[in-house]
């Protein structure tokens, strides 16, 4: 019959084109790209800038230029974090020349931010050895921040630009979430740095050190989770259900210990009185009188 035979024709036509459209997505390179292992190193490189203006350069392009980070004395390499591994980096900057001073000035009088940025996944190695060797051209920068290749982390340096030298708060917290395990393993999702402007800052003039401290957390997924538990947290509803329970529990305590052990005790103790026929004045003329008042009666009795 033509009109099954037709149906055969588009079905297989929806087949091969479907088929065709899979295979152009497999083609994607860092799609296909697998994820960081855990402690995988993650290189940062950072925007460069020009020492006159602060302003980001670019190469012949118009790539905008990211070069490896800073040299950390403590490895002798560009910083580097590692994929799920929270813990404190010491990297100092072992001398501050004059381009890099002038730098820090900018970054820390707000005039230009530190750029940086991770790749998202680990890059494949011949962009890897592009990127370091010839210091860096990206590839995608025309995709702007759409750029799934690399995740921005902003470094919010702060300090205090003085006459002769720079207070800079060297202190620095980062923040790393990682896309959940079970939609893309070993996915960086967002980042970010900042001073902890309230401890005292290092005062920096050129030839120094710059003795950078950084606090790497991680987060399995794009959610903050609430840190905020002392006084003045919200009154979550676990807590009130607790609170609630532990009530009840405390009161079933007192009545099974009042029913099981001290009524029984007392009714023995009322017995014997009777039986053994005290007086007991004025004080406690009726049986009431004793229960109400503990000690009073019971212990009384017994010196
Ligand atoms: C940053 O740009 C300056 C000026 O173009 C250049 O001299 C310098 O080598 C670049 N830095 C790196 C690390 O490539
Ligand atoms: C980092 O440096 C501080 C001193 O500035 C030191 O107390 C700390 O032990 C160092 N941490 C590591 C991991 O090296
Ligand atoms: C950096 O490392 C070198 C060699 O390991 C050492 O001589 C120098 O004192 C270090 N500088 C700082 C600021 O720690």
């Amino acid at each position: 019959m033509p009109s099954s035979r037709l149906s055969l024709v588009l079905r297989l036509v929806v087949a091969f084109y479907t088929c065709l459209a899979a295979a152009a997505q497999t083609q994607e390179p860092l799609i296909a790209q697998p994820g960081y292992k855990v402690g995988q190193p993650i290189p940062v490189s950072c925007l460069n800038r020009t020492i006159d203006t602060g302003e980001h350069i670019t190469d012949e392009s118009g790539q905008l230029s990211y070069v490896p980070a800073f040299t950390c004395n403590e490895t002798g390499r560009p910083l580097e974090l590692y994929f799920g591994i929270e813990k404190e980096i010491n990297c100092t900057i072992d001398f501050i020349d004059d381009p890099f001073f002038h730098l820090l000035e900018f970054y820390v009088h707000n005039d230009a931010p530190l750029t940086c940025r991770i790749p998202t996944k680990p890059l494949p190695p011949a962009v890897l050895k592009d990127e370091f060797e010839k210091g860096s051209q990206d590839l995608t920068e025309g995709q702007g921040s759409l750029s799934d290749v690399y995740t921005p982390l902003i470094v919010a340096l702060t300090g205090t630009l003085q006459l002769s030298h720079l207070h800079v708060s060297t202190s620095l917290n980062v923040l790393v979430h990682a896309v959940p395990k079970s939609v893309a393993p070993g996915t960086i999702a967002a980042a970010t740095a900042y001073s902890i402007s309230r401890e005292p800052p290092s005062r920096i003039v050129i030839g120094d050190p710059l003795p950078l401290r950084f606090s790497v957390r991680w987060y399995p997924n794009t959610a903050l989770p609430s840190g905020w538990t002392g006084i003045g947290g919200h009154l979550t509803f676990s807590t009130f259900v607790y609170c609630a329970l532990s009530a009840l529990a405390s009161a079933a305590i007192c009545v099974t210990y009042f029913r099981g052990v001290e009524l029984p005790r007392r009714l023995r103790s009322h017995g014997k009185d009777r039986l053994g026929g005290i007086e007991r004045g004025g004080l406690g003329a009726g049986g009431l009188g004793g229960y109400g008042i503990p000690n009073g009666y019971g212990y009384g009795k017994r010196d």
